[in-house]
């Protein structure tokens, strides 16, 4: 839509109710085109590719509605307003209901066909202000990505590397307190380190493309593996891992690395917000069409009024920059959304200074969700 210049067609088998379309609308400035029936009025809109169409639901051959469809199919920024004899007022609803916009009964004034479509090309401006938005938030997107990963996380992780060669003692004696810097700025890096590649994961994240690639898991290796990977963190805290799987647990479809990130995010959690001496069960069990994982833990509780947002990208109940347990904010809401990839539910029970229980219930088939 150029300026205030709209192209509309308008498909009517009444030539009165076309001519006077044209004449009116012509004199606000805008290109009219118009068919006398569907099969006509799709070929003229695919060439002439209006911003608005008028069609009547009532011809000859193929129905208004139809041709709506048709319109919608091939373009849904296009904006669709009924004409209607007084008998199809129902139907005219109906249209409205699959996505017309709005509708005008014949016979009409000029100044009622001009109101109509003078709401409608607004809403039109308002379409591809909306649709040049996304592309402009894609293209940000993308940027963002590619600085992430090749201008930080790359230089990041070439530091960290020449770092940890410092630290091996391979360019040489380093004095102890050079050595204690060292270590702190390595430790610093890694943390980094971290957050971007939980960033990139949530950025970078498809889950349609994922789900192309499920495959039959058994929940109880992955939380397995899970512990084992956390036992030296829990060591550090005195905090005892705790892992019961009913025997007979059946596979769930899903991705092995997406289910990795799920365990290591909540038990790296538990532990983390946990007391010295305290405790992180993980509980597995099969019950009708889902396996159910729950992960428990003694530790510090979330207040009330947090528990609603800790799924936020970046939300962290402490959220000063000085905070006492480190972290990015960024991983339940992976987890969330991992969750939401394999068709699954998740929930979170706490009571502040008590201890905290997220379960999720997977699917044990998994069907892809339909587009649209
Ligand atoms: N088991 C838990 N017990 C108490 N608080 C928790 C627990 N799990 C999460 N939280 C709270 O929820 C917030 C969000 O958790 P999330 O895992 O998303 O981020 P994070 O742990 O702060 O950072 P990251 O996971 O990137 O290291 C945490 O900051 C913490 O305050
Ligand atoms: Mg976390």
């Amino acid at each position: 839509m150029s300026g205030e210049r709209a192209r509309i067609l308008v498909v009517d088998d009444e030539k009165v109710i076309r001519d006077s379309c044209t004449r009116i609308l012509t004199t606000e400035g805008h290109i009219i085109k118009s068919a006398e029936n569907g099969n006509i009025g799709l070929e003229v809109f695919r060439e002439f590719h209006p911003d608005l169409v008028l069609v009547d639901l009532k011809m000859p051959g193929k129905s208004g509605m139809d041709v709506l469809e048709e319109i919608e199919s091939i373009d849904p920024n296009v904006v669709q307003i009924v004409i209607t004899g007084y008998a199809t007022v129902s139907s005219a609803v109906d249209a409205m209901k699959r996505g017309a916009y709005d509708f005008i009964p014949k016979p009409f004034t000029p100044e009622e066909i001009l109101l109509i479509v003078g709401r409608g090309l607004e809403k039109r401006r308002l379409l591809l202000e909306s649709e040049a938005l996304k592309v402009e938030h894609e293209r940000i997107r993308r940027n963002m990505i590619s600085l992430v990963s090749h201008e930080l996380r790359a230089p990041l992780a070439a530091t960290v590397q020449y770092l940890e060669v410092i630290l091996g003692g391979m360019a040489g004696e380093i004095p102890s307190e050079a050595k204690e810097m060292i270590v702190r700025c390595d430790i610093r890096l890694q943390e980094m380190l971290e957050l971007l590649r939980k960033w990139l994961n949530l950025a970078t994240f498809d889950s349609p493309k994922m789900a192309e690639h499920f495959q039959d898991i058994s929940l109880s290796d992955i939380a397995t593996e899970s512990i084992e990977l956390m036992k030296s963190l829990a060591e550090e805290k005195k905090i005892s891992l705790i892992l019961e799987t009913s025997k007979d647990l059946p596979p769930i479809k899903g991705s092995k690395v997406s289910l990795e990130e799920i365990f290591n995010n909540l038990i790296s959690n538990a532990i983390k917000y946990n007391k010295a001496g305290g405790w992180v069960k993980v509980i597995l069990y099969g019950r009708e069409e889902e396996v159910w994982v729950e992960i428990s833990d003694n530790g510090s509780g979330i207040d009330e009024e947090h528990l609603s947002r800790i799924f936020d990208e970046f939300y962290r109940v402490d959220g000063r920059r000085n905070a006492p347990i480190k972290g990015s904010g960024l991983g339940l809401s992976i987890v969330k959304k991992m969750v939401d990839a394999h068709g699954g539910m998740i929930d979170v029970e706490s009571k502040f200074g008590e201890g905290t229980t997220f379960r999720i219930g997977f699917p044990k088939f998994f069907q892809r969700q339909k587009e649209g």
